[in-house]
């Protein structure tokens, strides 16, 4: 199996994660990981979670109403402050360049892009889920900002090879069925030398920091989740399963890396409850 460092750049701050080259197998980096397969950077063990396109399409439609409601209260707000920090830390391509944000669900992010961006940028925003995508398109409407909205499923891209500049995709690459898959699309629709951003959840290491935030978790948010958006598919337990299956740190950085990418820089935000990884498209 591959092994991973992680170097600290200063205490608590952003550390870049990097593979040993004398630990690459002769013929290149091995298979990625599956989810099921991989063990470090897992939080809790569990039952496979059921991540089959028709039921997250599913959930995520049946919660688009509510779904930015939802965000704002279970955050406390934390979570536009994240895009904020994304937009900074990945910013947008210059005139002329173009940007895809994925799973971009009802367009926050894709929104934050497109204020920041100066003229001449192309942002597209896709996701598999219309009534998620046509919320985003309403307030992009009402903005009058300028984002191509495209029904897309993020394992199967309906866009040329080196599309894009940058590509991002926020809370959304836990959500794809085959992580593999996503990632390799991602890599292939980004240009080499591009970069790939993902914000995703992840646990606090600090373990009494951990042990509130899983009780918050596990207890508060899915009562909360579920009881606000109103929905029969239980989207908010599925939130918390899904996130403490989800591989961070070097297991998330030897699912990435396989896929294209090198220099991954992972930037833990507000105590490690939310991860930021910037990485660089080979080439
Ligand atoms: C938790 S939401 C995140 C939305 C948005 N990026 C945000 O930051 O709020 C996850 C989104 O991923 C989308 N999604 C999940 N699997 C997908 C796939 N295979 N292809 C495209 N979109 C997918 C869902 O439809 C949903 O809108």
């Amino acid at each position: 199996m591959e092994e991973f460092v992680a170097v600290p750049t200063h205490a608590g701050g952003p550390f870049t994660v990097r593979m040993h080259d004398a630990q690459r197998g002769p013929d290149g980096p091995t298979m990625p990981l599956t989810i099921e397969q991989s063990t470090e950077g897992h939080h809790a063990p569990h039952a496979a979670v059921d991540k089959s396109g028709g039921r997250v399409r599913g959930m995520f439609a049946e919660i688009a109403p509510r779904y930015d409601l939802v965000n704002r209260l279970l955050s406390g707000g934390i979570d536009v402050l994240w895009r904020r920090t994304t937009v900074r830390r990945a910013p947008p391509p210059p005139a002329g360049g173009a940007m895809l944000d994925l799973c971009t669900g009802t367009g926050d992010l894709a929104l934050a892009y497109a204020r920041a961006a100066g003229p001449g940028v192309r942002i597209v925003a896709g996701d598999f889920c219309r009534p998620m995508l046509d919320r985003g398109e309403q307030k992009s409407h009402r903005a009058g900002l300028a984002i191509e909205w495209v029904e897309a499923d993020a394992m199967d891209l309906p866009f040329p090879s080196a599309s894009f500049d940058l590509v991002t995709v926020a809370f959304g690459l836990r959500n794809i069925a085959d992580t593999a898959r996503g990632l390799a699309e991602m890599a292939r629709v980004c240009r080499p030398g591009g970069t790939l951003a993902i914000l995703e959840f992840s646990l606090p290491a600090n373990r009494v920091v951990r042990g509130l935030y899983l009780w918050y978790f596990r207890r508060v948010l899915p009562v909360v989740g579920n009881a606000v958006a109103r929905n029969a598919s239980d989207a908010y337990t599925y939130l918390n399963q899904s996130v403490e299956a989800f591989p961070t740190g070097e297991a998330l950085a030897a699912l990435i890396r396989p896929a294209g990418f090198d220099r991954i820089e992972s930037i833990p935000l507000t105590l490690g409850i939310a991860t930021l990884s910037i990485c660089r498209r080979e080439g």
